[in-house]
């Protein structure tokens, strides 16, 4: 089976075995396959956040169990999502609903099920600000588990799904912490300027989700038209020594302090600067209007968008010392 209908990168390679999951059961009833266990296995939500660089020798599945829940306990609200559901569409519901706390969030390509394995994250607001716990199914034994907030180790675009747990569980759905009474996150720089320039004093969630989505529009790519994974790499956070040298030689590198005294830099920022933003090289490059997103413009093999990532990292560490982590998954 072709898996390009499959990832955001459109990137046209095969899997040997391909199966939709729809509900817990068909989870259980898959596993007890001794075949199916002996598998290599690969799990995918909106396929958002993967580069294929050759085919895959294994199992994929796509998650697709559906459905939202929501249950209101005085002026909190927790509300329980399969990990199949679109994240957009989830939080198109709680921004109708009047549930606040992920409006920050809107836009963001993926599922439920994908959104704490990465902690998702944006302007001001991470998942793990509104996740309370989530289930998974546990392959070795064939059955559902809770995770709370605390076992989940989360950390910037980390969890303990991509770490210590990675390929042991499957999520299957997740309940977040939100607010009937919306104390709104505006204080991110560019949701402020747009919320100005639209003449809205008091927001409400919607004028926030609105405000955020026409940001994302505005700078990404709809993978729709041009494949992408969001951010190729993570904003590197380094020691503050690290940085006092980097900003003695180039004192106006775009940064953040991160709260446990670290400096985070803004890698769309060193990527501009050496000289990369909005570059083509072949069917692939950056995209214009944000360095940080690799783009394919049509027929780009998975291995050509990598080597084109590697010329970056070469070029960001000869340039600034710093060396890019990818965050997307390479496969
Ligand atoms: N910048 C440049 N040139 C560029 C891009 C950015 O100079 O080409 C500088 C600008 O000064 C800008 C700053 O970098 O002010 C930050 O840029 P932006 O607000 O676009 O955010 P980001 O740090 O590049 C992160 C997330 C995004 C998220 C935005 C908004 C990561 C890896 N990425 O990007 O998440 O939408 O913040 O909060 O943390 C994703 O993970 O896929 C993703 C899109």
């Amino acid at each position: 089976i072709s898996l390009k209908p499959y990832n955001t990168f459109g990137i046209d390679l095969k899997a040997s075995f391909f199966a939709e999951i729809f509900a817990e059961s068909d989870l259980k009833m898959l596993f007890e396959n001794e075949l199916v266990k002996s598998q290599k296995l690969l799990i995918i939500g909106g396929g958002s956040n993967i580069l294929f660089t050759q085919d895959y020798d294994g199992l994929v599945l796509k998650m697709s169990i559906k459905g939202i829940e929501a249950k209101v306990e005085g002026n909190i609200v927790k509300v329980t999502a399969g990990a199949g559901v679109i994240w957009n569409d989830f939080v198109n519901y709680c921004v109708e609903n009047r549930f606040a706390g992920v409006e920050n969030l809107s836009l963001i390509p993926g599922t439920v099920g994908a959104s704490p394995i990465q902690n998702i994250g944006a302007y001001g607001v991470e998942l793990k600000d509104v996740f309370d716990s989530c289930t998974a199914f546990e392959i070795k034994i064939g059955a559902i588990k809770t995770f709370l907030h605390a076992d989940c180790h989360f950390g910037y675009r980390e969890s303990i799904f991509k770490n210590e747990l990675k390929g042991g569980y499957i999520i299957t759905s997740v309940t977040f912490n939100l607010k009937t009474e919306a104390a709104l996150n505006t204080s991110y720089g560019a949701i402020e300027a747009e919320l100005q320039k639209r003449g809205i004093e008091n927001p409400g969630l919607a004028d926030v989700s609105a405000a955020v989505s026409h940001i994302r529009v505005s700078k990404l790519p709809d993978p729709s038209t041009i494949g992408n994974a969001g951010s190729f790499f993570k904003n590197p956070v380094i020691e503050k020594y690290e940085f006092a040298e980097i900003v003695s030689k180039h004192p106006d590198v775009v940064h953040y302090p991160t709260a446990d005294g670290k400096i985070k830099l803004a890698a769309g920022w060193l990527i501009e600067q050496c000289g990369w933003k909005g570059k083509t090289q072949g069917n692939t490059g950056t995209w214009k209007n944000q360095a940080l997103v690799l783009v394919n413009h049509g027929n780009a093999s998975g291995k050509e968008v990598y080597d084109f990532s590697e010329q970056i990292i070469d070029s960001v560490k000869s340039t600034f010392g710093v060396t890019l982590a990818r965050e997307v998954n390479i496969l």
